[in-house]
């Protein structure tokens, strides 16, 4: 009996701790418990730029291969403030509202991170530290 206790609270202290199956920010492609990029755009994002990326012409503008990446702060500046009014992206004009998200600086840098790094884009990361910085000059 006591045995049997014992295999049962340290499976409960698994359950809470993640069996230490959590590799930290090291980088590994592995992300146990947080929320990927991809689930982040899927809630966040997808609705206006689309599964590919590729917006909506006229309405959403690309993400996909977008020269707007180009400068990260004002990709994440984008997604902290929103926008409205004319942006040119690949050299055609759009003219909408996107609203600020509500994400944290993690998750905006982890979306944004899966962004550069997806729709055919060259990649790159985003790190919550430059999603900070920005923050701090709103
Ligand atoms: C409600 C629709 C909507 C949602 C949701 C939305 N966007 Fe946008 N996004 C837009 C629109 C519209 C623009 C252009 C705004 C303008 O005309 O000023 C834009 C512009 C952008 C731009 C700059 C232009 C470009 O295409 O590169 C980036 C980067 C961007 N969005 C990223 C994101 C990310 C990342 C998310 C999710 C965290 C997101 N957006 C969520 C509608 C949306």
């Amino acid at each position: 009996m006591k045995n049997a206790s014992v295999v049962v609270a340290s499976l409960l202290v698994c359950l809470f701790s993640s069996c230490g199956s959590d590799q930290g920010t090291t980088g590994a492609p592995a992300k146990p418990k947080v929320a990927t990029g991809e689930d982040i755009y899927k809630k966040t994002c997808i609705a206006c730029h689309q599964a590919n990326g590729e917006g909506l012409p006229n309405t959403f503008p690309p993400l996909a291969k977008s020269d707007y990446l180009a400068k990260k702060e004002n990709a994440i500046h984008q997604v902290l403030k929103g926008s409205s009014g004319e942006i040119v992206v690949n050299g055609k004009k759009f003219n909408s509202t996107m609203p600020p998200q509500t994400l944290s600086d993690e998750e905006i840098a982890t979306v944004l991170t899966y962004v550069y790094s997806s729709f055919g884009n060259t990649g790159g990361t985003v790190t919550t530290d430059e999603v900070k910085q920005v923050r701090g000059k709103l």
